[in-house]
């Protein structure tokens, strides 16, 4: 279980009840839980999505979709029921911010779903829990329980007529199902390889029913949205991107750990000031800055707001907001070959270039590494994962190539510096640590 961290730069909004026993419902009470929901059975759909979209509210689960706009796509009237599935799969590397609201806030996610729900006429929402989170599944199981005890979900929740059930469901262990269709498939019980789109789970999702999906923070962020109201959450963060972040920091700081910064927060004091700076006073090499998919970023370049679009502008992602500072003790050699040797596992296998690229990448680097590599390898490289981009059906693909360009791209020099059976010059030291 990841320790609890704090920094006095953290405005605790999702992460407020950690470390304070809110996984029982009656402290979760206590501490003004399930006020949100009942708020929204009064106000009725199109108040919440108001708020939510007030809220500048984006998509945690990597691509900044704007949470608001997606509840607003559901048909208003369908013919087959409508879903809401909270998607906490969460296996992007160096990302463990969902672990957290799981095991400390089990019931912030149970009522945002609920209020999903109110938004877009759902009675049933699906919690998905990454494969490995056995004893987190526990924790969710029994929080849904007591909220069921209490009346919360059921055929009449908080008393009224309106129904909302919540069925929890445990992945097998496959990154791939972090992608919502795949996750839909998955949850359906058939292999989780991804659907092709549109139509749009919005439209046609679980079962074919319009199914909002939204990453488990999201979720667990929407009861705040609706307690403090759309635009003072908006407040809390920078232009369009409202409100705060659960950044994961990992790999060379001080002090490693899951801090919730406002938006646009730099990252740069991130690393050196919320986190404590690099381990042992070394110098910086590089930094990764929204989980293990997102390219990296050079020293100079990380004098930048973290949100979606000044990442964006960086030439990276702020995707899962999981931050991997990296020191100068590390061959990116061997951090290009473990980042592709992960897609290369993870890979569903469905189409060509993801499955063919991510093995003859991990092959190269395999042997690059080794020091049997040669100058027309790392052109080659480039060559497959520029071959790679925007041709997949998911984008497991890009996920892959991205990194590796900007690996070979800004690192160049390294990686000839192990051509011709040249040792690693980075052997003697210490492993990488990634969290
Ligand atoms: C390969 C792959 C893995 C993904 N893994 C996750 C994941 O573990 N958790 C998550 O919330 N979203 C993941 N996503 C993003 C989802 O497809 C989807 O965009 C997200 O759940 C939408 O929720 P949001 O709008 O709240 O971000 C993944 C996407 C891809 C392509
Ligand atoms: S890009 Fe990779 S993970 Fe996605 S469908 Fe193709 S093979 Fe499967």
């Amino acid at each position: 279980m990841p320790r609890l961290v704090s920094h006095p730069d953290e405005v605790k909004i999702v992460s407020r009840r950690f470390g304070k026993g809110a996984a029982r419902i009656d402290r979760y009470l206590e501490l003004g839980g399930y006020a949100a929901a009942k708020k929204c059975l009064a106000q009725g759909p199109e108040w919440i999505i108001s708020e939510v979209k007030a809220s500048n509210l984006r998509g945690r689960g990597g691509a900044g979709f704007p949470t608001g706009l997606k509840w607003s796509f559901v048909p208003k009237t369908s013919a087959k029921p409508k879903y809401v599935l909270v998607n906490g799969d969460e296996s992007e590397p160096g990302t463990c911010k969902d672990h957290l609201i799981f095991q400390h806030d089990p019931h912030a996610v149970i009522e945002g779903a609920i209020i999903a729900g109110l938004a877009i006429g759902a009675k049933l929402g699906f919690i998905y829990m990454r494969g490995e989170y056995r004893g987190l599944l526990e924790i969710m199981e029994k929080a849904v329980a007591e909220a069921y005890a209490k009346g919360f979900l059921g055929k009449n929740i908080f008393g009224t007529d309106t129904e909302f059930q919540i069925i929890t469901h445990s992945g097998a262990g496959a990154y791939e199902v972090g992608e919502e269709s795949a996750l839909m498939e998955s949850l359906e019980g058939k292999r989780g390889v991804p659907r092709i789109k549109p139509p749009f789970p919005a439209v046609v999702g679980i079962y074919g029913g319009p199914t909002v999906i939204n990453n488990a923070e999201t979720i667990a962020t929407v009861p705040h949205v609706i307690a403090m109201g759309g635009a003072a959450y908006a407040a809390a963060g920078s232009a369009r991107n409202g409100g705060t972040r659960l950044f994961t920091v990992s790999g060379h700081v001080e002090r490693p750990g899951v801090y919730e910064l406002p938006m646009g927060y730099n990252l740069k004091k991130i690393i050196y000031e919320v986190a404590g700076g690099v381990r042992g006073g070394r110098a910086l090499k590089a930094v990764v800055p929204g989980g293990c998919s997102t390219p990296v970023l050079l020293p100079e370049e990380i004098d930048i707001g973290m949100d979606f679009d000044q990442v964006g502008k960086a030439g990276s992602m702020l995707g899962s907001a999981a931050v991997i500072v990296i020191d100068d003790q590390t061959c990116m050699v061997e951090f290009a070959l473990r980042t592709i040797s992960f897609y290369q596992h993870e890979s569903c296998g469905w189409c060509i270039p993801c499955r063919e690229g991510t093995d003859w990448l991990k092959k190269t680097l395999t042997r690059f590494h080794a020091g049997f590599g040669t100058a027309k390898d790392i052109d080659n490289m480039q060559y497959i994962a520029e071959n790679m981009m925007g041709r997949t059906f998911c984008p497991l693909g890009d996920a892959a190539a991205m990194p590796t360009l900007a690996f070979i791209k800004k690192f160049r020099a390294e990686f000839e510096e192990h051509l011709d059976g040249k040792a690693c010059p980075f052997a003697k030291h210490a492993k990488l640590v990634v969290v």
